[in-house]
């Protein structure tokens, strides 16, 4: 990351550091470490208050939770290695209760971190790079891109390279560190959206235009919470020349006028929302006119050096088939389930995308403990050039995994309980932490997700429904985006009971929608039942391969609202 002064003007093309720190941002992430082990110390003694001591754990991303603090540590782009994973798990054994759990925006909190420890914890990040700034506050958020960046087969180019550009020109930015509201972006470089890029502030989609030229769409607006919104898109084709540039006017115009009298209608959403679209672009090429966009000139030697850091591994001249996983298929059902599920087409003729599933059937979703990162440690050492990625989905990816491998690889996640093969299947559930941990919830996620999982454990059964995407969230801020959920489940608190409301036709993709909701709320315990109504009307009346969501956006959402309502005709309440 480049940290800037903050007496000078934002250095965009400074320090050319990639993937790899330099000393420069070494020092920087120690002098923040070092800092913050201050505002520890006067906070033990008494000296800050609580209240005066929040703004200083929020520039470190430390949250005070229902029970205890959570720390939130930056994964930038959802990129990992080997090492920095064993890090995670040496830290959830140290100083927290031996899990951690990965999020939507590719982070890992910690649960139960003790306040005296939190510095210690920091410079323990700092030894393989990684930190929790900007993981909180009002201002650029972790970058976020396609989890199969750089290894897709449906890929144009890998977006890190860009989401790293945006991390150094947002990282300490001082014109933007005291946003109206917290700001997203993601970036995909691919024909399909693994990155939900029309439910952030800004998505970025890598396209080329008619010239052949490599740019951008800028997407504007997306959001759920409260009030959710599908992005709009605000440049169809942006030069990669113009990128910092174009970004730093689109934040201007956001810092000028987004509503800072009202936290509920901060968000550019609303403005955007409140503005419309059109009214919203002129300001900004306005800006983007105007402005001395000399600290933003493109260098594009330096993005092909910062590219360079997401090169091609090494890998081998393969056949495109392998024989021995045709065999390994043929002789085992459970890793040929697990082969058709879990495992994707990569770009490289020989290897594959493995998802190694962080939801088990029963299990809390995304949580992952310190011998199950070990476990996919020595598992990218062992068959995948060391690195990793989480994804949006809460699960981890093994991005370079030869055909060949795949059986041996599958047996290590098995011996570590890694290996449901539940990819985008029902039980792949996304939940927030609600009532269990968080301090703003409503109603219980975890429960609900559990029980799910549960009711549909048959993974075989899980195939036959084929791709559903259950969400879930424990208020209405959506961190469990239950409004891109094919089916989306809300809870909320009525009159001291918890009570669920069930959307229907969420999608986080290009083909973004926010899901209907079906009817009055139900109770936990009715939850399940609900899903099972909904899945067995779908196999009702699916057509051939159609996916859950297809068939609900042919038959409506009515046939649906009546089928769940079904149950409840004893008074029950649905
Ligand atoms: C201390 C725990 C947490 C707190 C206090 C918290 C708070 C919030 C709030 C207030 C919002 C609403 C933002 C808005 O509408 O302006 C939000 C949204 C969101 N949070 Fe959380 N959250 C927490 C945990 C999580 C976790 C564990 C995840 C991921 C699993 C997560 C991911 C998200 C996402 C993806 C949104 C999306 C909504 C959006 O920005 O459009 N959060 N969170
Ligand atoms: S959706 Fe609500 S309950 Fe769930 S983590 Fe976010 S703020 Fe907490």
């Amino acid at each position: 990351m480049t940290a800037h002064d903050p007496t000078l003007p934002p250095r965009p093309n400074a320090a050319p550091i990639g993937y790899a720190y330099d000393e420069h941002d070494r020092a920087f992430v120690r002098e923040r470490v070092a800092e913050f082990r201050g505002q520890v110390e006067r906070r033990l003694a008494g000296a800050l208050t609580e209240e005066e001591f929040r703004p200083f754990r929020l520039m470190n991303g430390l949250y005070l939770q229902l029970h205890a603090y959570m720390l939130r540590v930056a994964i930038p782009y959802g990129t990992l290695t080997s090492r920095q994973m064993r890090r995670l798990a040496e830290i959830a054994d140290r100083w927290d209760k031996g899990y951690g759990h990965f999020t939507t925006r590719q982070n890992l909190q910690y649960n139960w971190p003790k306040l005296v420890d939190v510095p210690d914890i920091l410079e323990a990040l700092a030894d393989v790079d990684m930190h929790a700034i900007q993981t909180s506050g009002n201002c650029i958020r972790n970058v976020t891109a396609d989890h199969f960046a750089g290894v897709a087969a449906d890929e144009i180019e890998d977006p890190r390279a860009t989401a790293e550009f945006l991390r150094q020109w947002s990282s300490a930015h001082a014109e933007f560190s005291f946003l109206p509201r917290k700001f997203k972006i993601a970036v995909t470089g691919a024909e399909h959206d693994r990155a939900a890029v029309k439910v952030h502030d800004i998505g970025l989609r890598i396209v080329t235009n008619d010239a052949g030229e490599i740019g951008y769409e800028v997407i504007v607006g997306g959001g759920l919470g409260r009030t959710p919104f599908i992005g709009k898109v605000l440049r169809e084709f942006l030069p990669r020349a113009d990128l910092l540039a174009f970004l730093e006017a689109v934040l201007r115009v956001y810092n000028r006028f987004g509503r800072r009298d009202n936290k509920y209608k901060a968000r550019i959403k609303i403005l955007v929302h409140e503005t419309g679209i059109d009214e919203i672009r002129a300001q900004v090429e306005a800006e983007f006119a105007a402005m001395d966009r000399a600290p933003f000139a493109y260098d594009g030697e330096e993005f092909a050096r910062v590219a360079g850091f997401f090169g091609t591994p090494p890998y081998e001249d393969l056949p495109e088939r392998s024989e021995a996983l045709e065999k390994a298929k043929a002789e085992s059902a459970a890793f040929a389930a697990f082969a058709a599920v879990n495992v994707a087409p990569h770009r490289q003729a020989g290897y594959a995308i493995v998802t190694v599933s962080l939801k088990p059937i029963g299990g809390i979703p995304g949580d992952a403990t310190s011998a199950q990162m070990r476990a996919l440690a020595d598992a990218a050492d062992t068959y995948g050039f060391g690195e990793l990625r989480v994804s949006h989905e809460q699960n981890i990816i093994l991005p370079h995994v030869k055909k060949d491998d795949l059986l041996a690889l599958w047996r290590d996640l098995d011996a570590a309980g890694l290996a449901t093969a539940n990819a985008g299947l029902v039980s792949d559930i996304i939940s927030c932490p609600g009532l269990d941990y968080c301090a703003l919830a409503t109603a219980r996620s975890i429960p609900i997700a559990q029980a799910i999982s549960k009711r549909f454990s048959d993974l075989e059964r899980q195939r036959q429904i084929g791709p559903l995407g259950i969400k879930i969230s424990g208020c209405i801020n959506a961190c469990g985006h239950h409004h891109v959920g094919a089916i989306g489940i809300l809870g909320l608190e009525k009159k001291g009971v918890e009570s669920y409301q069930i959307t229907l036709g969420g999608d986080p993709t290009l083909d973004a929608a926010i899901g209907e909701l079906i009817g009055p709320g139900v109770s936990a315990e009715e939850v399940p039942d609900v899903i099972e109504n909904l899945v067995e009307l779908y196999l009702a009346e699916r057509q051939e391969a159609e996916r859950f969501i297809d068939t609900c956006r042919r038959i409506g959402h009515k046939r649906f609202k009546e089928s769940a309502r079904r149950e409840g005709e004893d008074g029950s309440g649905i």
